[in-house]
């Protein structure tokens, strides 16, 4: 009798279970992402992001750089919905048109291929959101930094803001205030700011993007206080001119330019950012608590690797309506 009863216990806790594995546990508009959402449905899909992923960049190393942005361009914008890699289409303006995108947001050759590799094996099956926080994280990896399992569900957008990439990418001159509202907006704390701007240890900036922090005479007053930053500011003039030269290309990480390691919180300690806001992070932060998270990420790389995944996850997890569709070309939607 006793025996009995706890095999339909067993049984209930089992079905509840599988329920919670499946995700089936999720509700309608599956707000709720999990790990190896695709295992029953396309079981090759992580396999063939990350082979395209390691030869796009054997191809091209700095594409891992672009490919971890991407992602970034693409969950600020109307949560991780691949609205970034929209194209332009009647009257919706492409976000690969807003100021920070133009000219700068590389990798969308990647993901179509990617994309049509996923098609051949199982049409209609992955987003190409899913698409892009695989291929971030399988970008950390191919330069040496953490893996971690990605959370996956993630539904496409029916449309692009082209408004909002304008609005919610923040801009490299902005204050360390606006950068910490910015991140808040999306439901993101001051410590994801700080992980996730480790980002910057590896990839590229054009001039535009760093003129005003080598020229403007604002910032002078604080590199002026370390001389061993003129060193630094000379190399960086030469590559930036007052004007001209927009797209002329200097590291993040002028020290160790592509590898995914701890050296961004190195450089920053030392005002050796590229970006103002990057350096703001240590020289606007008054209080002091950013400048502990600096430190220990700095002396401690597998604290920094465990940090940056959990905000990696945080930042993925952002999620708009996520009621949008499985695109078949992640530059149109279907139809
Ligand atoms: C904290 C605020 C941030 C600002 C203001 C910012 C700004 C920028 C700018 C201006 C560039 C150079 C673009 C160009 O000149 O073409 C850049 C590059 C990059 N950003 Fe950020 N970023 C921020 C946060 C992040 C985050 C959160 C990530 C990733 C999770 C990220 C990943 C990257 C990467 C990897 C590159 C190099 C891309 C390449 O070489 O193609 N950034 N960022
Ligand atoms: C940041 O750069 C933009 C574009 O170059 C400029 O219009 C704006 O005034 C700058 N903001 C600050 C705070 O310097």
């Amino acid at each position: 009798m006793s025996n009995c009863f706890t095999m339909i216990l067993m049984k209930i806790v089992s079905v509840l279970l599988s329920f919670v594995l499946l995700g089936i546990g999720a509700s309608g508009n599956n707000e709720l992402l999990v790990i190896d959402y695709y295992k029953e449905t396309c079981p090759l899909a992580e396999e063939i992001i990350r082979y395209q992923v390691e030869a796009a960049v054997v191809k091209d190393p700095r594409m891992a750089a672009s490919l971890l942005r991407l992602h970034f361009h693409d969950c600020f914008v109307m949560g991780c919905d691949a609205s970034v890699l929209l194209d332009s289409d009647g009257d919706m303006i492409s976000e690969k048109q807003a100021g920070p995108n133009v000219n700068s947001l590389r990798g969308f050759e990647v993901i179509d291929k990617i994309k049509y590799y996923l098609e051949e094996a199982c049409p209609l099956t992955v987003s190409c959101a899913d698409v892009l926080a695989i291929a971030a994280r399988d970008a950390v990896v191919s330069r040496g930094g953490p893996s971690w399992k990605v959370p996956l569900g993630r539904k496409d957008s029916l449309k692009a803001s082209f408004d909002g990439a304008n609005q919610f990418i923040p801009a490299p001159n902005s204050s360390l205030e606006t950068l910490i509202a910015n991140f808040k907006q999306q439901g993101l704390s001051i410590g994801d700011l700080v992980a996730l701007s480790g980002s910057h240890t590896m990839g590229k900036a054009r001039c535009l993007s760093f003129r005003q922090r080598v020229h403007d005479v604002n910032t002078e007053e604080y590199y002026d206080k370390y001389k061993r930053y003129t060193t630094f500011r000379r190399i960086l003039r030469s590559i930036c001119p007052r004007s001209g030269k927009d797209f002329q290309l200097a590291p993040l990480d002028f020290n160790t330019p592509a590898r995914f390691d701890n050296h961004y919180f190195l450089n920053i300690l030392q005002g050796r950012g590229l970006l103002l806001s990057d350096n703001v992070l240590v020289s606007e932060d008054h209080e002091g608590e950013i400048l502990k998270q600096v430190w220990a990420y700095a002396s401690n790389q597998d604290l920094f690797f465990a940090s940056f995944v959990e905000s990696m996850i945080n930042m993925g997890n952002i999620l708009g309506d996520n009621e949008g569709e499985i695109r078949k070309n992640c530059r149109f939607v279907n139809n």
